[in-house]
């Protein structure tokens, strides 16, 4: 039985910098008029109230989306539209997780495919996305699901796999999954979230993706404390398969001032290319 829920941590440093990959890359997704498949395969429930009893208790939206102010960074303008457009009020009261970040992109040609495997959340994500007409949501496992889907009808694909690692086994799964996916669609962009609470799991899981054969994959990394064990998550990262060729140059602008704006001492970030092209 799963017990993660997203709503407690909605918001926080990891999904800023999640959400700001994301975003980079369908941006560059939408500058091409063909048509596109969006799939999530652990996509949550798509919208998260801030002010909930679950994001009250932890309050980790606090450290992460709440501290960075719109008006110091005017590279994350449509970071800020999604945001505004989810808050009509104004005010910060609701978080858009990863489904409602691609619908601000998604044309009517374009397809969401979103997987979530808590039947709370998967129900939450049904009656949140009822109104997106583009949008299937599937009370299923992802990693499974992702590779029923490729490759895509469309041919051109951008896949978000954002596991909570309760499992420890998801370490594995994850590059496993990536593995069969590349091998069944070797053009498809994938992006793969992942936290840091014992590094050793992220070395295990650089060293796959180095002896893969897989080409094309970067790296970025947010660390708002030097690594730790046994004290919760002190950095996230992501991996970007077949990423958009302007990406590297706008994180390495953008991840210095994200850590000096969210990090503490001895906070520090990753911008790497794992493997070339
Ligand atoms: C980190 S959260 C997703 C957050 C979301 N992608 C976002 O950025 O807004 C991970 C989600 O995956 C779900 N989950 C866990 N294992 C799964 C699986 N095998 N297939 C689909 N969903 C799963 C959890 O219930 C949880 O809601």
């Amino acid at each position: 039985m799963l017990s993660y829920r997203h709503s407690y941590h909605a918001g926080n440093h990891a999904d800023v910098l999640k959400h700001i990959v994301l975003i980079e890359i369908l941006q560059h997704f939408t500058k091409k008029d063909s048509q596109f498949d969006y799939i999530d395969t652990h996509a949550g429930a798509g919208l998260y109230n801030l002010k909930s009893e679950h994001a009250a208790k932890l309050q980790e939206y606090t450290q992460g989306i709440a501290k960075i102010k719109p008006e110091e960074w005017p590279e994350l303008a449509t970071y800020f539209d999604i945001i505004a457009m989810n808050n009509p009020a104004g005010k910060l009261n609701i978080y858009p997780g990863s489904p409602f970040i691609a619908e601000y992109f998604l044309r009517k040609k374009d397809r969401s495919w979103l997987y979530e495997l808590h039947p709370k959340d998967a129900e939450l994500l049904s009656n949140n996305t009822a109104k997106n007409k583009r949008t299937r949501v599937m009370l299923e496992d992802g990693f499974k699901g992702l590779l029923s889907l490729l490759p895509p009808v469309s041919r051109r694909g951008l896949v978000l796999i954002d596991p909570s690692y309760e499992i420890k086994t998801d370490y594995a799964l994850v590059f496993n999954t990536i593995n069969d996916a590349y091998n069944k669609f070797s053009t498809g962009t994938y992006v793969l979230w992942y936290p840091v609470t014992d590094r050793k799991n992220i070395d295990t899981l650089e060293r796959r993706f180095k002896r893969s054969g897989i080409k094309n994959i970067q790296q970025y990394e947010l660390a708002i404390a030097p690594d730790q064990f046994g004290t919760g998550m002190s950095a996230s990262g992501m991996i970007v398969i077949n990423p958009p060729w302007t990406l590297k140059k706008k994180m390495s602008q953008i991840l210095p001032k994200l850590v000096s704006t969210l990090g503490g001492e001895g906070a520090f970030y990753k911008c790497e290319e794992l493997v070339g092209e």
